[in-house]
């Protein structure tokens, strides 16, 4: 059942996301970069009907959460590195990946294995949050303190890039290959619609909010604590959280891509 929404999430693409997405029967189902297995749990609501999930990821370290959260039968999590899966070819009905583009180092090679492991006929499904367009202010503060983070995970040698502009997307999927390619865009993400909190993130500039950002900024500061960019990083960081007051901070736009093999 759907969340007491507010407005502009009732008007928002997520709706027409929800309905595509409510249209394709998963069969079994392959998440890319899975992390604690959040986007099954949105499949599990969205999809017409499915017969599994498997999730992988580089990490082993929130595999373990995702099998505690997600005790169904029919899901399985398994740590492998996206850029060379041990699937066969053809081995999924559908394969998707939310949120972990900008985290691979190389994007193509991921996107070609997960064409090649998918059905011919079988769905190819993207969601992944964008850098420009018309965002408010308060998403152009998320994004910033998100390419904070991405320069603090670089100093500390994990891969973590920029996230993508909204044609840097539609070129890396354009060479994949497939057919019958859809895209939408949204101000908030398809997950929203069934979050009891979603009233609340129509206010970005609300205190809990607020404090939880400015920590999060803080957390990545302490990280290069020791090294010997951390008084630059600390002036970059002093004035996001300005913007952080000023603003608030709300969840970047999202695009998804459904395409067919
Ligand atoms: C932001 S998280 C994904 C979030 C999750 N899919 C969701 O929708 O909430 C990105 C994930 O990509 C994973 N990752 C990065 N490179 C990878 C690779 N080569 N193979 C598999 N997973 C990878 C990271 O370990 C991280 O857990």
């Amino acid at each position: 059942m759907l969340a007491d929404l507010p407005d502009d999430l009732r008007e928002s693409g997520a709706i027409k996301v929800r309905k595509k997405l409510g249209t394709i029967s998963g069969g079994d189902v392959l998440d890319v970069g899975t992390e604690d297995g959040d986007f099954i749990k949105v499949l599990m609501k969205t999809l017409k009907d499915y017969n599994s999930f498997t999730g992988i990821d580089i990490s082993g370290d929130e595999l373990e959460k995702a099998r505690e959260e997600i005790k169904d039968v029919t899901t399985n999590f398994i740590q492998m590195n996206a850029e060379a899966m041990t699937f066969q070819e053809n081995q999924f009905d559908t394969v998707c990946s939310s949120y972990s583009l900008h985290h691979f180092e190389n994007i193509d090679t991921v996107l070609a294995e997960m064409y090649r492991v998918l059905k011919p006929g079988g769905y190819f499904i993207i969601q992944e949050m964008y850098s420009d367009g018309e965002q408010t202010p308060a998403q152009q503060v998320d994004r910033d303190v998100a390419h904070l983070n991405v320069k603090i995970d670089s100093l500390l040698g994990i891969p973590h890039f920029k996230s993508l502009t909204r044609q840097k997307m539609k070129d890396l999927i354009n060479k994949v290959g497939l057919s019958d390619v859809e895209v939408f865009e949204s101000s908030w993400s398809v997950k929203c619609l069934f979050c009891k909190d979603a009233k609340e993130c129509q206010y970005p500039k609300r205190s809990d909010n607020i404090d939880l950002v400015l920590k999060q900024i803080d957390d990545d500061l302490d990280r290069v604590r020791e090294h010997s960019s951390y008084n630059e990083l600390k002036k970059e960081a002093d004035s996001l959280k300005e913007r952080v007051i000023t603003e608030g901070s709300s969840a970047a736009s999202v695009m998804y891509f459904f395409g067919r093999k």
